[in-house]
Formats: C-alpha cells, sequence, structure tokens
C-alpha cells in the first residue's frame, strides 16, 4: 500500500486529521489497532469547544453534534456548601458544547468510510522505518492476513499516549510530566440529570464533577486514590461519596440510578520535548496529556491536527516546508497554554493529601475570588471556551 500521509490510531486525533487533509485533497490512511465496536463504544471526554465544533462541521462530522449537542452557557463551581455560576456566554460570547466522544467518533468514521477514505480497524502498528531520510517512510503493521508495510512520504502518530510514535521518535531529553496524589472515578449513570450545567466540586472529601451525555444518561466523576480499584466501589458507596461531596441543588440531593459503567482515569501532565523527527509527526495524546479538569485532551487534539493539516496541504500544494517546520512550536504554545490551565484547574479543586491548613486557605480564597470577581472569572472563562486560533 502507498499514500501521501500515514496515520497511525483512529482516535478523535487521527481521523479528524484524515478527514482535514481529505478536504485539502491530500490522501491518507489511518491504521488502527482495536475494531471499530470497541472504538464507538469506549466512553471517554465529552466537552468541546466552539472552536472543535467548527473544525468538526468543516471535517464533515457536525450533524449530529449540531442537533444532539446540548449548549452549555456557563459551568458552576460548588464549595463551602453553596454553588457560584461562572457564566462563560457573558463573560466570553462563547459556549460549549457537551457531546459524547464515542458519538464523534461514529460520525468521524461514518464520514470517512462515505467519503471513500483509508481506514482500517485491528491493524496495529509495529515499527516505523525511513522517516528521517530520503525514499518513502515506512510503517509496519499487522492484520489478519498477517505482516504489511505502508509505504507514505508522511507519518503523524495520532496513537495516544501509549502508542509507540512517541518511541520511535526516541527524544534525546526526558518529556516534561507531573503525577498527581489522586485519579478520578468515572461512572455512567441511567438517571436524569441533576443540575443544567455541569458542577465543580471542591470538599474536604475530595473533587467531584457532574456532567452530562444526554436527558437519561449522566457521566460523573469524584476524586479517589491513585491505587484505588473498581471492585471497591459497590454502588451504593458510589452514591454516598457522591451525595457527600455535591452540595443539594434547590434542595434537592443528587438524582441517582442504575450505575452502568464504572472506570478510574490516571491524572498526570505531560509535554514531549519535539512533535517532530524528520518525516514523523505527534499530534493528540501522543504528544501531551493534560489532568482532564479542564476539559482540555480532546480539544487540544483538535488542534494539533487542524496545524497540521494545513502545514501538509501546503507541502502537497507547492512544496513548501515552513508550515511543517513551524508544527512543533506553534502547536506547543496552545499545548502549553492548556497544561497549565488543567494544572491550575486541578490544583484549585483537588483536596491534596499532604495540604497543609495554609494551603486549604490559600484554595478557598482563590474559589472566592473566582466566584466574586468577574476579572478573575474570566480568566477562567477565557481557557475553558478556548483560546482563539492566533493560540496557534
Ligand atoms: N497501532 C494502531 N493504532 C494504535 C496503536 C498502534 N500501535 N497504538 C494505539 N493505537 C490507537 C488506539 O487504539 C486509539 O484508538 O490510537 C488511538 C489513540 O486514540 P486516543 O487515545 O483517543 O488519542 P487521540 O486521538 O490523541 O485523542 C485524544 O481523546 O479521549 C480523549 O483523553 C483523550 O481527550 C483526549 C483525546
Ligand atoms: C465529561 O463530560 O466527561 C467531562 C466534562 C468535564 C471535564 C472532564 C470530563 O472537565
Amino acid at each position: 500500500m502507498r499514500t501521501s500521509v500515514g496515520i497511525i490510531g483512529a482516535g478523535p486525533a487521527g481521523l479528524l486529521l484524515a478527514q482535514l487533509l481529505q478536504r485539502q485533497g491530500v490522501d491518507s490512511v489511518v491504521l488502527e489497532a482495536r475494531g471499530r465496536a470497541e472504538i464507538e463504544s469506549t466512553v471517554r471526554a465529552g466537552v468541546l469547544e466552539p472552536g472543535t465544533v467548527e473544525l468538526l462541521t468543516e471535517a464533515g462530522a457536525g450533524e449530529r453534534l449540531q442537533s444532539q449537542g446540548q449548549t452549555h452557557r456557563g459551568i458552576e463551581l460548588a464549595f463551602g456548601g453553596s454553588r457560584h455560576r461562572i457564566d462563560l456566554y457573558a463573560l466570553t460570547g462563547r459556549a460549549i458544547t457537551v457531546y459524547a466522544q464515542h458519538e464523534l467518533l461514529k460520525d468521524l468514521i461514518a464520514a470517512r468510510l462515505e467519503a471513500g477514505g483509508g481506514l482500517v480497524f485491528d491493524s496495529p502498528v509495529t515499527a516505523l522505518e525511513s522517516f528521517d531520510g530520503g525514499g518513502p517512510a515506512r510503517v509496519h503493521y499487522r492484520d489478519a492476513g498477517g505482516e504489511r508495510v505502508l509505504e507514505c512520504d508522511f507519518i503523524v502518530g495520532c496513537d495516544g499516549f501509549h502508542g509507540i510514535a512517541r518511541q520511535a521518535l526516541g527524544e534525546r531529553e526526558p518529556p516534561w510530566q507531573r503525577q498527581y496524589p489522586f485519579a478520578w472515578f468515572g461512572i455512567l449513570a441511567a438517571s436524569p440529570p441533576s443540575a443544567s450545567e455541569l458542577i465543580y466540586a471542591c470538599h474536604e472529601r475530595g473533587f467531584a464533577l457532574l456532567s452530562t451525555r444526554s436527558p437519561t444518561l449522566q457521566r460523573l466523576y469524584f476524586q479517589c486514590a491513585p491505587d484505588d480499584s473498581v471492585d471497591a466501589w459497590p454502588d451504593a458507596r458510589i452514591w454516598d461519596e457522591l451525595q457527600a461531596r455535591v452540595p443539594a441543588v434547590d434542595g434537592q440531593s443528587l438524582r441517582q440510578g442504575e450505575i452502568l459503567q464504572k472506570n478510574i482515569i490516571a491524572m498526570r501532565s505531560f509535554v514531549a520535548r519535539s512533535l517532530r523527527r524528520g518525516r514523523l509527526f505527534l499530534a493528540g495524546d501522543a504528544a501531551h496529556i493534560v489532568p482532564p479538569t479542564g476539559a482540555k485532551g480532546l480539544n487540544l487534539a483538535a488542534a494539533d491536527v487542524r496545524l497540521l493539516a494545513s502545514a501538509l496541504a501546503a507541502y502537497f500544494r507547492d512544496g513548501g516546508e515552513t508550515a511543517l517546520l513551524d508544527y512543533s512550536r506553534r502547536a506547543l504554545r496552545r499545548v502549553w497554554r492548556a497544561e497549565h490551565f488543567s494544572w491550575w484547574m486541578t490544583g484549585l479543586l483537588h483536596a491534596f493529601p499532604d495540604a497543609s491548613p495554609f494551603m486549604r486557605q490559600m484554595q478557598r480564597a482563590e474559589l472566592d475570588y473566582l466566584s466574586s470577581s468577574p476579572a478573575a472569572a474570566t480568566v477562567l472563562a477565557e481557557n475553558y471556551v478556548g483560546m482563539g486560533w492566533d493560540w496557534g
């Protein structure tokens, strides 16, 4: 097989990149280790910035998103027993859209197949070769028929944090990273929403977050120990913990329902030193991880591939390499803004096991400031709805 751009991974980054390239006349093949059914059913993120919605629409995957995504003009911060609204729309003129990532993946996959673009499931990539010199780069992968090779001009690693592209890039210096002394326990519950907007709760027992998926399905999270296990949390214990951490809404406690899924999400900040070597590029979670508190992971992946798609298209149009050479620098500028925001939101809202009484007062003072000063709230709102495209 031969193509212009070999893309590893059919997550949001890889699929959106393939679609944006196709719109600009560049052919690509996406190789994905997992099966379609698994990808289309794994519950993950859910908050889309307006810029991400714009890109997805441009990529031909905006129809269901526009009709079924929920527009939220604000979020709430809960602490000290009460709730405080951050009016995103009044502060920035923009709103966010809540739409499940696996629904988005269904839309991107359907758009890709409809356009007749290359997309191969159940085909793990095993090695990358010749991306640093002349001649075609080679992507080795395995499918039901055995070992195969995809030849291409460029390779893009959109293969997530545990993928192989970052290893193949072979960084000389260690990445920038930070581990947090807690994780998130996530559940999917069959219940109506308890509130009309997302609630981020800071409580002495730990952080909690109420998000949503549909009028009958809610996505809830609470801070747990980093080495916690799903088995240690029977349903009743989960609801008791959530009820304790989230203050009642209009006198009504959290609305419970059957818990359909439980998972534990690690919390880390991570940035690769470089997103390029030769004709190999990294995008999305392969290049950087943010803790989920700022809801930035999926949006950063989309912003990376927006830059990369136009840089690759420029190269195939007239041979210009300037934008490709500038990709790492431009993408990393936005990445670091989001890294800082996600780290800051995490510190603002979580119970750190080693926090001194003084540090807990500092946290409380900052929450009070954010909920009383429009200037402070605007800093949160601007980052939450996403920085403009002039940020890379
Ligand atoms: N060969 C082929 N595919 C691979 C390989 C491999 N060797 N290794 C990993 N993959 C695939 C995974 O199976 C997965 O489908 O790459 C894909 C990576 O997708 P994501 O992990 O979703 O990463 P990305 O597309 O960068 O999306 C980032 O999605 O869920 C969020 O937190 C995430 O918000 C972030 C965003
Ligand atoms: C989600 O809906 O899954 C979600 C929402 C907000 C976050 C993280 C995850 O900060």
